[in-house]
């Protein structure tokens, strides 16, 4: 396969780029003819950022399916589709071939269809990082049921309340999880979500650490049963096929949820046609991916960075993804270094806060590596601050390999700025360029259009690109409140984000009161309601705080009813209940116990002033004269943690 869309030169790019925002419906339509439809579009574009409502190629069918895994039968058939790396280094690889693949997913639809999944049912996946997972995933979208996919680090309530949400009737999970040398129950954590669900009929049970789990009679099946089942139904003398749904272009692909600055995480939706055009463009030109290639995108499926570049950009391109069960430091912090020596990795897709962490470790653990096989680093998730970008650039790419610093978010679907490696510049700590689609614009506090280059204000978006999230599950008001209300006609990012003299974009961080912990997005709002469920809690409030490895940090500050003689055990008890409420992620780093919290008179509580004592500056507070009473704030600046 040649990917007649990669762009080779910087003056190319400009050029490419210049024709996507002069006339994106051309543009798209032109590399929409390098993919399978059943039926091709009626139109490329209709969209208004308002409502908001985005078609992209409407009157299309197609199956993705068909794109990620048939369509490469014929000539790459036994050329790996992913290469799974276990937990345990011990345990053996596996090879999935693009035929084995095919093999899998029409069973998948297969096991689905004879469990009464019909299209349009929402299916939650609750999985390990295993190949059965991408199969599951797979197999939901060959007969168009919309996947859900749960990161495996929830807890039972989160569960609960994502089935919830997308009034999923179907779940897929394993017996449990391995990650380093821990264990997660997921069948038992299902089975605690599950209590007073009463819309889930079916859920399979995939067998992957033998930890001992209860099976309910008449709705929990086992996925080797169904799946064996499947395959006599799908493989007839030798040919194995399952047909794949004709689906609409604009039809969901999958729900994802993420946090917000308020209330519960919601459904992101993205629809089929639109995601897997970007999936794929931005895959094939951000990491230049060449026939043969190995790439390593180290993120989880659970969330939108693995569906994109672990799954569906690659998967369609007919490339080799490797999939990581475990995590970067265990048995040690070589093992990122060891999966890349033993599979010759081209391609490391990987986040700031894992660069950071390994960096910690020292060199030793790189020494003995052979790294050579590296072409390309990728960074996501979080800004990477400089020292990491060298670290990383000096002692894994060795000086040689490129780096795309990739800004997106869940909402976007795939890379929106990043330089594309080895064809544009790429300068530490900044995401460079727009991808071709893509029109940034900053905007200051008032909506205003900042021209020209060396500003900085927040992040919008001001075209539709394929990708753009088209409603939040079960709300569209929600989503037109969060994304298309705050500046009218544009997409808004929740990012600060600076220009600079050459026209390089650098996101800053977050202006919304949204947390990057380790690369996980954390609403400040989920973790104080889930704090105050404590019984003594009477208030809370959380705030980010720099951290060095993490990125972020969590600092809450709690008002405790009475005294706590035993401090100690009082905030284990909290950091029980935050885990027991969102999962271990959300756990604060600092708590600190206060007496009052700085209101407003009109009872909003000033952030401002708590980001400032939790960065540690007790001096430069600001302004406190609006405040209801002043003095808290010596108070807990003296008590600070
Ligand atoms: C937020 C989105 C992108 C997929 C994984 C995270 C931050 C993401 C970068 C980057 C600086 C970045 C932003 C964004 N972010 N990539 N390269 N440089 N910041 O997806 O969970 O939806 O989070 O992550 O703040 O808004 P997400």
């Amino acid at each position: 396969m040649t990917y007649p869309y990669q762009i080779k030169t910087l003056a190319q790019y400009h050029e490419v780029y210049q024709k996507s925002i002069e006339n994106p419906e051309a543009f798209w339509a032109e590399i929409a003819e390098n993919f399978v439809w059943k039926k091709k579009w009626d139109s490329v574009l209709n969209w208004n950022f308002t409502e908001p409502k985005i078609e992209w190629f409407a009157g299309a069918q197609l199956n993705i399916t068909e794109n990620c895994i048939d369509r490469h039968l014929a000539t790459r058939g036994e050329e790996a589709a992913i290469i799974w790396e276990p937990n345990n280094p011990e345990e053996r690889t596996r090879i999935v071939t693009y035929n084995r693949l095919h093999k899998r997913v029409c069973q998948v639809a297969q096991m689905l269809t004879n469990l009464g999944v019909k299209k349009g049912d929402r299916v939650c996946i609750y999985m390990g990082m295993v190949p059965e997972l991408a199969y599951a995933v797979l197999g939901c979208a060959r007969i168009g049921a919309i996947h859900s996919v749960v990161f495996g680090g929830f807890s039972a309530q989160s569960i609960a309340d994502r089935l919830e949400d997308a009034q999923a009737a179907f779940i897929i999970t394993c017996d449990g999880a391995e990650r380093g040398n821990k264990n997660i129950p997921l069948k038992s954590l299902i089975d605690d979500a599950l209590i007073g669900n009463k819309l889930v009929k079916k859920v399979v049970v995939y067998t992957r650490t033998r930890t001992p789990v209860s099976m309910l009679k008449g709705r929990d099946v086992w996925w080797e049963d169904e799946m064996e089942h499947a395959e006599h139904q799908v493989e007839k003398n030798g040919v194995v096929s399952f047909p794949a749904e004709p689906m609409n272009a604009e039809d969901p692909l999958f729900i994802l949820y993420t946090s917000g600055s308020t209330g519960k995480p919601k459904g992101v939706v993205h629809s089929i046609a639109g995601y897997m055009l970007w999936a794929n463009y931005t895959f094939l030109n951000v990491f230049q991916y060449q026939k043969g290639m190995v790439h390593f995108c180290t993120a989880d499926i659970g969330w939108i960075t693995g569906h994109s570049y672990i799954l569906y950009g690659p998967l369609s391109a007919g490339a080799t993804s490797l999939m990581f069960e475990g995590i970067p430091t265990w048995p040690d912090a070589g093992r990122f270094w060891e999966i890349v020596d033993k599979h010759q990795v081209n391609i490391l897709y990987t986040a700031p806060t894992a660069i950071r962490s390994l960096m910690g470790f020292g060199l030793d653990y790189v020494k003995n590596k052979d790294l050579s096989s590296l072409k390309v680093l990728g960074s996501v998730g979080e800004p990477i601050n400089e020292e990491a970008w060298h670290w990383f650039s000096q002692n894994i790419g060795k000086g040689k390999c490129p780096i795309v610093d990739t800004w997106w978010q869940t909402e976007t679907g795939g890379i929106m700025i990043s330089n594309l490696a080895g064809v544009t510049p790429q300068k530490p700590a900044h995401a460079t360029l727009p991808l071709p689609g893509v029109l940034p614009v900053l905007v200051d506090e008032n909506g205003k259009e900042l021209v020209g280059n060396g500003v900085s204000g927040n992040l919008c978006i001001k075209q539709a690109w394929p990708s753009v999230i088209r409603t939040t599950y079960g709300d569209h008001e929600r989503c037109r409140t969060n994304y298309f209300t705050a500046y009218p006609n544009m997409y808004f990012t929740g990012d600060g984000c600076l220009r600079d003299e050459e026209g390089n974009y650098r996101i800053t961080g977050r202006v919304d009161d949204v947390l990057n912990v380790s690369g996980h997005r954390i609403g400040t709002a989920e973790v104080e309601n889930a704090i105050n469920m404590h019984s003594g809690v009477v208030e809370s409030a959380v705030v980010g705080y720099p951290h060095d490895i993490k990125g972020q940090g969590i600092y809450a500050y709690v008002i405790f009813e009475g005294s706590h003689h035993e401090e100690s055990l009082t905030k284990q008890d909290i950091l029980q209940t935050v885990s027991r409420i969102i999962g271990a992620i959300a756990k604060p780093d600092k708590i600190q116990f206060v007496t009052g919290l700085p209101k407003t008179r009109s009872g909003k509580i000033m952030r401002r002033i708590l980001r400032k004592i939790a960065e540690g500056e007790t001096a430069n507070i600001g302004d406190t004269s609006t405040l209801l009473d002043p003095a808290v704030v010596d108070d807990i600046i003296k008590g600070a943690v």
